[in-house]
């Protein structure tokens, strides 16, 4: 009996190495806000896509901003205060993104809210923030609308009437493209922008859009719609998606529908995640599409961004996403700390003349709250991305 007991208890200490040696050698994302500052605190909330279909945007947008909080909570926090990240999960939905809202504002006292990923989540939260008048920054959400529905909602990222036109322009200067098809997620603002933009600036440029399709997030099979699209031949087909369903569209139509490797893909922001790779395998190669940012950028401030990120979360390498987030989340310690106060109004108007040299670009709003910066473009090769180019805005 006392053996036995023995043994249970040997096993048992084995498995609990077991499992912390996992825990500490896996430093994945989790879902939360990190480790929580003891004393009084400043509370800053998260809205973010932690899990759901576009989760790998939640979980690099936590770690960014885990980071860069971790960063000022070392160097004495703001105001004298520790800030302590307040996260919620909002499922990669809308739904959950206003009760996030109203819960990180009723229940937790947030004095501000960085947050959502996608533009209709953000949308469904930041009408919230601004009844409440809590000062709302999307580290990423690049509709125009997310801005304008007031004065208390911000953004880190440039906006899609500028990104839209990065990639038309590049179809048409780069690739010579006279023809294109696009394919739209109705289920997604972002998306439905983006097409718009898009298709304004190919046909006032000449170029010819000669076959529009749509799905909605969640579709798996695109082998029909692939197929009309291959048979209107266009030289280029631009997906403004993000990547759950663009890697399964670039999969199908290399594999199943037998898109010729001369049909450039196109894509947006939404491209970036390291599961793309994992849908789309070897046919995501030869893609392109705009971005935030490159690792690949020669600046101190992104090698020293990307040093700390890696050290902190085993290795990996920050996307767009979580570069953006730690953007969004030093604007606000440096509007805190410049307004001295979180006083609503005195944040807010701190926001506004905040400027930044960040590691996705410089940040200096206009009057409209959004900034106004560089785009890169990516190319996929290799099965990895690779830095292509940079765009300076007008
Ligand atoms: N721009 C996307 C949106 O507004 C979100 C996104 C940003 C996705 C950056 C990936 C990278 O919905």
């Amino acid at each position: 009996m006392k053996r036995k007991l023995f043994l249970i208890i040997a096993l048992l200490m084995v498995a609990s190495l077991v499992l912390s040696a996992c825990t500490s050698k896996d430093p994945a994302p989790v879902n939360n806000g990190g480790d929580k500052p003891t004393g009084e605190t400043i509370k800053i909330g998260g809205i973010l896509e932690m899990t759901g279909n576009i989760a790998s945007f939640g979980q690099s947008s936590r770690n960014g901003i885990v980071l860069a909080f971790e960063e000022i909570n070392a160097k004495g926090g703001v105001l004298g205060k520790q800030i302590e990240f307040v996260l919620e999960d909002n499922k990669s939905i809308q739904v959950e993104s206003a009760t996030a809202a109203q819960k990180l504002i009723q229940q937790n006292g947030v004095a501000a809210i960085l947050g959502a990923v996608a533009s209709s989540n953000t949308l469904a939260a930041a009408p919230i923030a601004q009844d409440a008048k809590i000062p709302l920054i999307s580290p990423s959400s690049t509709n125009p609308a997310v801005t304008e529905v007031g004065d208390y909602i911000f953004r880190s990222c440039f906006i899609d009437p500028f990104q839209g036109v990065v990639m038309s322009k590049f179809a048409i200067e780069n690739l010579g493209a006279k023809t294109a098809a696009i394919m739209t997620d109705n289920n997604s603002d972002y998306s439905i922008g983006l097409t718009e933009v898009f298709k304004e600036a190919f046909t006032a440029a000449g170029g010819k859009i000669v076959s529009e399709v749509a799905y909605v997030s969640g579709d798996t099979d695109f082998n029909s719609i692939l197929t009309s699209v291959k048979n209107a031949g266009p030289e280029v087909v631009f997906i403004p998606g993000y990547y759950d369903s663009v890697g399964l569209i670039l999969d199908q139509a290399k594999n199943n529908v037998g898109f010729s490797s001369d049909i450039v893909f196109l894509g947006t922001d939404g491209w970036d995640s390291p599961t793309l790779f994992d849908l789309a395998g070897d046919s995501a190669n030869g893609t392109y599409f705009s971005n935030h940012y490159s690792p690949d950028a020669d600046s101190a401030i992104v090698k020293d961004f990307i040093a700390s990120y890696k050290a902190k979360f085993n290795g990996a390498i920050p996307d767009a996403l979580a570069a953006t987030a730690y953007d969004a989340a030093y604007m606000i310690a440096a509007a805190i700390e410049s307004a001295g106060t979180t006083d609503a109004a005195a944040l807010r108007d701190a926001i506004a003349a905040v400027q930044l040299e960040g590691v996705s670009g410089n940040i200096k709003l206009n009057e409209k709250r959004d900034p106004v910066k560089s785009a890169v473009v990516i190319k996929i090769d290799g099965g990895a991305q690779t830095y292509y180019s940079t765009v300076e805005p007008n």
